[in-house]
Parts: C-alpha cells; structure tokens; sequence
C-alpha cells in the first residue's frame, strides 16, 4: 500500500508523519517512510541541488530534477517495497510536482508534467493521499525566519498558486483525502488515523 503526504510548505507534514509513524509503532505495523525528494544516495545529492543551490535555476531544469530524484527513489525503494506487499508512506510525491511545478511556477503544461509523474514514478499511484490543508497566509507564519530553503524562498504568490493548485488535485481524483491542516495537532492526527483505518 502505498500513502503520500501533500500540502503546501508549513502546513504540519513532518509533524503528522511523525505521529503516525509512532501509531503504526505502537500497533506493530511494519512500513517505509521516505522523503521526497530524497531517499537514496542520488536522490539526496539532487535535493542538495535543488533545495540549497541559490543559483538562479530553470524552471524546465527543475521540473526534471524533482522528477529524476523520483525516478531513482522508485526503482531503488518503493517499487520493490510495494511489489513485496509492503507499506510506503511518502512525505510527498508527484502531486508536489503538479502543484509546485505545474500550477506555481507553469514550468509546463498540465498534461505533459502528468506525463512526465508517469515517467518518473514508473506507473505508480499512491492509493491514498492526505493532503494537510491551510492557508498560505498561515503556512508562511510557520516557517517564517532566515534559513528558507530555496524553495520557501519562492513568495507568497506563488504559494497561492500552489495551493490553489492542491485544491483543483484535491477535487479531481478519490484517493485524496483533505485535511484542515489549520487545527491542533492532536486532532490532525486523529482526523488521518480515522481516515487511514477505514481505508484499511
Ligand atoms: P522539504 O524541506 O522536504 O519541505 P517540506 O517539509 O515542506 O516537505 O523540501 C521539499 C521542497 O520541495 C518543498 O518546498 C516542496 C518542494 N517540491 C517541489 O517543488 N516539487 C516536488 O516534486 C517535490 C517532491 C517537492
């Protein structure tokens, strides 16, 4: 089975995946957690590259390096994960390229960026996303300070657009479930462990 955690940045992702990792600890669930981008040796060196490089960077050039660390993370981890009937829960997938790519920066068109997640994840489709949704307003709070990675440094128009982004995806397919990401974290969590058990 396979999870992936959306939701634009600030909105509590790493928070509510560590939660549910200690749930599934408790009850003795085995399962994989990786990030995105990153979770291999060339993954993480792409990240490196595309969070921290304060080059100006090509959109285009972007786009295919989220999509090439995914490429790797998916041949390498998840697909043998999966094919062994493993649980992968992802702290993002190819919706962040939709999202992010696609509706923030236009770095292409709609239909070739979903192409393009084809490519990348080689066929594979989360069976359900949690999308933790807040306000860009009330994200920026959150990781307002100095040390912004490349990408938070991108302005609060464009994380509009990323959101507003999320929301379109959010209506298009089933497997998402949508999160008010604005409440406490105690009752996040509750609101995915309800969702994920009647799934199960
Ligand atoms: P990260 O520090 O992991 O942020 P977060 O904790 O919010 O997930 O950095 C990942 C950044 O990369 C984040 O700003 C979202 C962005 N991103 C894309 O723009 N496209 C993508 O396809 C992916 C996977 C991430």
């Amino acid at each position: 089975m396979l999870i992936s955690f959306e939701g634009i940045d600030g909105c509590g992702k790493t928070t509510q995946i560590d939660l549910l990792k200690k749930y599934l600890e408790k009850k003795n669930t085995a399962f994989h957690i990786f990030r995105e981008p990153g979770g291999t040796v060339i993954s993480e060196k792409i990240r490196n590259l595309l969070l921290h490089e304060m080059d100006e960077m090509n959109p285009v050039t972007e786009l295919l390096l989220f999509s090439a660390a995914r490429s790797q993370l998916l041949t390498d981890k998840v697909i043998p994960l999966l094919e062994n009937g493993e649980m992968v829960i992802l702290d993002r997938f190819y919706d962040s390229t939709t999202a992010y790519q696609g509706y923030g920066r236009g770095s292409a068109g709609l239909e070739q960026i979903i192409e393009l997640n084809q490519l990348a994840s080689h066929g594979t489709a989360p069976d359900l996303t949690f999308y933790l949704r807040i306000d860009p307003e009330a994200a920026s709070k959150r990781t307002k300070g100095d040390n912004k990675d490349r990408m938070e440094s991108s302005g609060n128009e464009f994380f509009e657009k990323v959101c507003s982004g999320y929301d379109k995806l959010a209506g298009m397919e089933d497997r998402f479930v949508v999160i008010d990401a604005s409440q406490s974290p105690e009752e996040i969590h509750s609101d995915i462990i309800r969702k994920l058990e009647s799934y199960l």
